[in-house]
């Protein structure tokens, strides 16, 4: 029998304040911004927590979700409705950013043999953010805490799924009604993930205004509000989901790091999703996944 992944989500709300008390209040204004700001600002996290394990013969379950769900009230008790810096010991000298919250409740919770195997804790910061560190990342990482970071970004686009090199007929048959002539559009649902160290100065395994501008400039503008067969990438290449996935990819590598770039996920409708993880061996770490 193999192993079943079993997730709970919690919700619980909480404040916090990005400080490196070791830099002076120019150089803190300068790398966290807004999120410097006396006294703090809060947030309404949703915390998922996966476990593994076996299914009980007897109980037909991995573990009893009704004492997960009070072994997680029981750690976000400490969490919950508090100011993260000034509250919790664990931030005495580590900044509360959504990566380091994670690992803080990775450790918690895996001192708590009764809910299993913890096999991955995801939090969200809000629904276009989120911090997730797996059982991969915790062996890979050894002594340096790694997590990896997903961000969301929109943008809509027309495109017509048509080869130059098939018949009309063949067109016609392969790809249906998106090949009409007069194209269609989607609004599609970007995902940028990134993986690596946390750094122990920022807290962060990437910085989100950073990668937001990155990502702004190399894809959403190319992208939004255009015709994809216009694009010269789409001159000789069919602007399919599949495409479209890996030439994000390919635009972004080239300023993050394949060992960094971990995945790309593409929702063309609620139907119909993509992903890309790079060529084989492309920044292949342990912990790497297309999950
Ligand atoms: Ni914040």
């Amino acid at each position: 029998m193999g192993r079943v992944l079993l997730t709970k989500r919690i919700e619980f709300s909480a404040s916090h304040r990005y400080q490196n008390d070791a830099w002076d209040a120019e150089r803190n204004r300068l790398v966290f911004g807004a999120c410097n700001n006396e006294p703090g600002h809060g947030h309404n996290y949703l915390l998922e927590v996966t476990v593994a394990g076996e299914v009980d013969a007897q109980t037909g379950m991995v573990v009893n979700l009704y004492d997960l769900k009070q072994v997680l009230k029981q750690v976000l008790e400490e969490f919950d409705h508090k100011h993260l810096n000034l509250d919790i010991p664990y931030f005495k000298g580590t900044i509360p950013t959504t990566e380091n919250i994670a690992g803080v409740l990775w450790k918690m919770l895996a001192a708590r043999p009764e809910i299993g195997t913890l096999e991955k804790v995801r939090l969200f910061e809000d629904e276009d953010l989120f911090a997730e560190i797996t059982a991969a990342d915790v062996r890979a990482g050894g002594e340096n805490a790694r997590a990896s970071v997903t961000r969301q970004y929109y943008f809509s686009a027309a495109h017509r799924v048509h080869s130059g090199q098939l018949s009309p007929a063949e067109n016609r048959r392969l790809y249906g009604k998106c090949d009409s002539p007069g194209a269609h559009g989607h609004n599609y649902e970007l995902s940028v993930r990134v993986r690596g160290e946390i750094s122990p100065d920022t807290g962060m395994v990437v910085d989100i205004p950073t990668l937001d501008r990155l990502v702004q400039e190399l894809v959403v503008q190319r992208f939004d509000h255009r015709d994809l067969n216009r694009d010269p990438d789409f001159s000789a290449r069919v602007p399919t989901g599949e495409n479209l996935t890996r030439l994000v990819w390919k635009l972004l590598v080239r300023s993050i790091p394949a060992a960094r770039l971990d995945r790309i996920g593409l929702v063309e409708t609620r139907g119909s999703s993509y992903a890309y993880t790079g060529e084989t061996g492309e920044g292949a770490l342990p912990g790497r996944g297309a999950a």
